[in-house]
């Protein structure tokens, strides 16, 4: 016997449910956009790369600056120059994300001397490029420390006040390699799958709490050229091209204006991850090949070591 009510019920989610694929992957319909001014935005990782470069663009939009890094020289450049900027109240601190004691410390100082994090954006991160047999255990370690970890403890120290005035955005900055397992990336792949799946399951809590007005916004870029990568080129730049880091950086603070949940860079990796649901993994690895993502790593050098 046909429950018509429920296949009724059924084809209207299939519809909103196709919609919103439409929607996501063309960007189609632009959203409601907020506003900065007022905010006060954590960045990790604000030393170089696209930590510096998202601070940059968030500079002369009325926001305070709060600058997180290891990279002290890096840090204070980039303070600098997002003063520069338009910035006027940026504050620098010394935090070693991979140490949570150190999260914790930095993020009481943070709450006393600036105020609570209403933008909390978790970007520091980094990379071995080696072999999984070939990657040292202390290295291996770091990776899910920064990369994972460091989330954990950041949301810890500052989702309490967000849920408290229902207002906030997570910022996730994950990577393609969060969504896709890949040669000599093992551990970094790893993470970033953690850090996707971490970033979802709270935006998921956040909902069913009701508190919607602490939103999330996750980051899937693929190779950007900012140093964290180099060596890696892209066998077809005109589909799948390394990215500008600041293209990169305006697309995230217009996805986090946007309450945009998730941003995959470039496109066409909407349409990849689309056919990795699906495809036979034959299929995929076929396709992966033709792209030249199955050993792009073979060339990677990565950033070369401060002296
Ligand atoms: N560059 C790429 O191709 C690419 C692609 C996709 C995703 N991503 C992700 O984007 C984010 C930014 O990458 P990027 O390209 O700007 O790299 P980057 O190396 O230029 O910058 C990373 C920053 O993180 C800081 N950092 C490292 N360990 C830290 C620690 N323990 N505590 C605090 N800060 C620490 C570094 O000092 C540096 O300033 C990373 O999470 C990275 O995984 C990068």
């Amino acid at each position: 016997m046909f429950n018509f009510r429920c296949i009724k019920k059924s084809l209207q989610y299939l519809k909103f449910l196709f919609f919103l694929l439409i929607e996501n992957t063309f960007c189609l319909f632009s959203r409601p956009k907020k506003y900065y001014a007022g905010e006060i935005v954590l960045i990790t990782g604000s030393a170089n790369g696209i930590g510096r470069q998202v601070a940059l663009k968030l500079a002369p939009l009325g926001v305070t600056l709060v600058l997180w890094d290891i990279d002290d020289e890096g840090n204070k450049e980039t303070s600098r120059l997002a003063q520069q900027n338009g910035a006027n109240r940026v504050f620098v601190y010394h935090c070693d994300c991979s140490n949570r004691e150190d999260v914790y410390e930095q993020a009481d100082k943070v709450k006393k001397e600036v105020g609570d994090v209403s933008i909390l954006i978790n970007n520091a991160g980094v990379v071995i490029g080696k072999r999984f047999l070939d990657s040292p255990d202390s290295l291996v370690d770091k990776t899910m420390a920064v990369n994972t970890m460091a989330h954990f403890w950041t949301y810890k120290a500052f989702v309490p006040a967000m849920i408290a005035a229902n207002h906030g955005h997570l910022v996730s900055i994950a990577s393609c390699a969060g969504l896709c397992g890949g040669s000599q990336i093992a551990d970094y792949c790893a993470s970033k799958f953690a850090a996707i799946g971490f970033a979802e399951s709270i935006d998921m809590e956040m909902r069913t709490l009701k508190k919607t007005g602490v939103k999330t916004t996750i980051v899937c870029p693929f190779v950007i050229n900012t140093g964290m990568f180099d060596g890696v080129k892209s066998k077809w730049p005109r589909v799948l091209p390394s990215l500008d880091p600041e293209y990169v950086a305006e697309r995230i603070v217009s996805a986090v204006r946007q309450n945009q949940e998730i941003l995959f860079i470039p496109r066409i990796i909407y349409v990849l991850y689309f056919l990795k649901c699906f495809l036979p993994v034959k299929a995929i690895v076929l396709l992966f090949d033709y792209f030249g993502v199955l050993d792009c790593m073979n060339t990677f050098k990565g950033r070369p070591k401060k002296e």
